[in-house]
C-alpha cells in the first residue's frame, strides 16, 4: 500500500475499506494446518518458557488498549492463561508488582507512544519479559521489545486507527492460539479456530459491502447529542472502542458501558434523545442482551443492535456474519467504524485530522 488515497475522499475510508486484505496479511504464512497452530517466529519464547507463563499484562493506551483487552479475553478462552489489559499509562505510575511469571506484552499502532515506550522500560529494568504487538516495524517499543510480533496492517494514516485495530486483535488471536496449543487447546478446537480465522477476509467484504445502509442508519443517528454503547464480555471491549471512534471524529459525546451494569447508575440516562448501540453476538449471553435491550425499550430508548440475527428489540440492526465465539469481537466492531465515519462525515468533521489529537502522543 502507498500512501495515496487510492480514490477514497479520506484516508479513514480508505483504511477501513482496506481490512480484508489487511487481515490476510496477518494471517499469510503463519498457519501451521499440521499441529492445527500458528508461528510466530518473533516470539523468542519457547514452549517450555510459554508453559510457566502465569499470568499475561497487556499495556497500550487508546483503541490499542481496547485491542488489548480483547486479546485477553482471547488468551484467557484459548490458552486458559489470566490474563488482562491495562492502560500503560497508568501501570507505569502505580509502582506495579512486577512478578517474574508474568509475561507483559505492550501493544501499539506507532510502537512509538511514549506511555507504552516507559512502562517497557521500567518493566525491562526491573527484569521482566516485554514482548511487543506493534505495526510499525523497527519502531521504538518493537526494538525495546525481548521479542513479539508484528501486526502487519500497513500504513495508517489517518489519526483514528481503524484497520490496525483490527489486524491487533487477529495478531492476538494467532497468540492466543500460539500459547493455547502448546498448552490445553485441543487439535480440534485449534482446527475450529484456524477455520474461524480464515473465513475473516472474506466475513470483512461482506460488511464493508454494506456500507449503503450504514450511512443510511448513520443519518438517522446523527442528531444524537449523546449515545450509549453496551456490551457484555466479548462484546463490550467492541463497545468501548465504538464509543471511543464515534467520539474521536464526530465530537458526539459517547459512553460505553458493559450492558450488566445499566441498573447500576446509567439507566437513569436513558431516554429517546440517548440512542443506544448494542453489541449483540449470538453467543451465551444473546438472552441476557436482549434483556437488557427490553429495559432501554420500556425507558422509550432508541437502539441499534449490531448482532447476527435481526433483534426484535432494537429498532434497527446491523447483521453481521458469525464467525467462532471467541472471534466474533473482530467482527463486530466494523460496521461501527463505518457509522462513525459517516457521522463524522454528515457532521463536516475533519475525518482525518479530528480537533486536539495527534496520530502518535510521544510526549507524556
Ligand atoms: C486511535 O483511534 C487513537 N488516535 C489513539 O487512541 C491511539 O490508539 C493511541 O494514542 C495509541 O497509539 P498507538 O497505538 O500508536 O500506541
Amino acid at each position: 500500500e502507498s500512501y495515496d488515497m487510492g480514490g477514497h475522499d479520506t484516508y479513514m475510508h480508505k483504511e477501513i475499506s482496506e481490512q480484508a486484505d489487511a487481515v490476510d496479511r496477518v494471517l499469510r504464512g503463519r498457519i501451521d494446518d499440521r499441529f492445527s497452530t500458528v508461528h510466530l517466529g518473533g516470539l523468542n519464547l519457547d514452549a517450555r518458557e510459554a508453559r510457566g507463563v502465569r499470568r499475561i499484562k497487556i499495556l497500550g493506551c487508546g483503541t490499542s488498549y481496547h485491542a488489548g483487552q480483547i486479546g485477553a479475553q482471547l488468551i484467557e478462552e484459548l490458552a486458559r492463561i489470566p490474563a488482562d489489559a491495562e492502560p500503560a499509562s497508568e501501570f507505569r505510575y502505580r509502582n506495579p508488582v512486577v512478578d517474574p511469571d508474568t509475561l507483559y506484552v505492550a501493544v501499539s499502532q506507532s510502537g512509538e507512544t511514549y506511555d507504552v515506550l516507559a512502562a517497557v522500560q521500567e518493566l525491562k529494568r526491573k527484569g521482566a519479559r516485554v514482548l511487543g504487538v506493534v505495526n510499525v516495524v523497527g519502531s521504538a517499543i518493537a526494538r525495546e521489545a525481548d521479542g513479539g510480533t508484528y501486526v502487519h496492517a500497513g500504513p495508517e494514516v489517518c489519526v483514528v486507527s481503524t484497520k490496525c485495530f483490527t489486524n491487533t486483535v487477529v495478531a492476538f488471536a494467532l497468540l492466543a492460539l500460539h500459547l493455547g496449543r502448546i498448552r490445553d487447546l485441543s487439535v480440534a478446537d485449534g482446527k475450529r479456530i484456524i477455520d474461524g480465522l480464515r473465513r475473516l477476509p472474506e466475513q470483512i467484504s461482506e460488511i464493508l459491502a454494506g456500507e449503503d445502509e450504514i450511512k443510511r442508519l448513520a443519518a438517522e443517528y446523527a442528531d444524537a447529542k449523546s449515545m450509549m454503547f453496551i456490551g457484555r464480555v466479548r462484546g463490550y471491549p467492541v463497545a468501548r472502542e465504538a464509543s471511543l471512534k464515534l467520539k474521536e471524529v464526530s465530537y458526539i459525546h459517547a459512553e460505553a458501558y458493559p450492558a450488566s451494569e445499566l441498573k447500576h447508575g446509567p439507566l437513569a440516562l436513558i431516554e429517546p434523545a440517548m440512542p443506544t448501540v448494542a453489541i449483540v453476538p449470538d453467543d451465551e449471553l444473546l438472552e441476557k442482551n436482549r434483556a437488557a435491550m427490553e429495559e432501554i425499550k420500556a425507558r422509550s430508548g432508541r437502539i441499534l443492535a449490531v448482532a447476527h440475527q435481526v433483534q426484535e428489540k432494537a429498532d434497527h440492526t446491523i447483521v453481521v456474519p458469525k464467525n467462532e465465539n471467541e472471534l466474533d469481537p473482530i467482527l463486530m466492531g466494523i460496521p461501527l467504524q463505518l457509522f462513525a465515519y459517516h457521522t463524522a462525515l454528515a457532521m463536516g468533521r475533519d475525518i482525518d485530522k479530528p480537533r486536539n489529537l495527534a496520530k502518535s502522543v510521544t510526549v507524556e
